[in-house]
């Protein structure tokens, strides 16, 4: 396993959409090994292949309290969403800074497994928005073009709390 280097906001690799994945091989499995400990490292609670430069549909979500939980999620689609929450979030592509973002309370996804059998997940609140979140970096979507008000510097909300 290795880190891999976290692009970040002004790379224009962040702003393509990601292309589906067709098979998993080794390296695919090599990746999803390295994401998951590049987002652990980074106390990140998701992170989404184009954030490693990567422009395929696979994202790695894990919001359990120990960080021993990890959701792997290959071509993830969002099939039904209902209520809504409007919180902070921040993304390890977007480091220091902080902002609100409105996004459904519940979330449903369709995805495949690493044996590229098809499962469904379902998530409500932090799980919700992180399904919600990752899947838009696979459109090249960031969080800060959905920012209600303005982008805040971490330190500045920490202060506030
Ligand atoms: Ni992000």
């Amino acid at each position: 396993m290795a880190l891999r280097n976290i692009r970040t906001i002004g790379d224009s690799v962040l702003n393509k959409p990601a292309r589906e994945v067709k098979k998993v091989d080794k390296k695919l499995l090599t990746l999803i090994e390295d994401m998951l400990e590049t987002m652990y490292a980074a106390n990140g609670v998701g992170l989404a292949a184009p954030q490693v430069g990567i422009l395929k549909r696979l994202v790695v979500i894990d919001v359990s309290e120990e960080g021993n939980d990890p959701i792997i999620l290959i071509n993830p689609e969002i099939i039904e969403t209902d209520g809504e929450q409007v919180g902070d979030e921040g993304c390890l592509s977007v480091p220091g800074k902080v902002g609100v973002v409105k996004r459904p309370n519940y979330a449903k996804v369709k995805a495949y497994n690493e044996n590229m059998e098809e499962f469904t997940i379902e998530g409500t609140e932090l799980l919700a928005r992180a399904l919600c979140h990752e899947i838009d970096h696979l459109e090249g979507v960031l969080y800060v073009d959905k920012v209600i008000g303005e982008l805040m510097d971490t330190e500045s909300t920490e202060e506030v709390d």
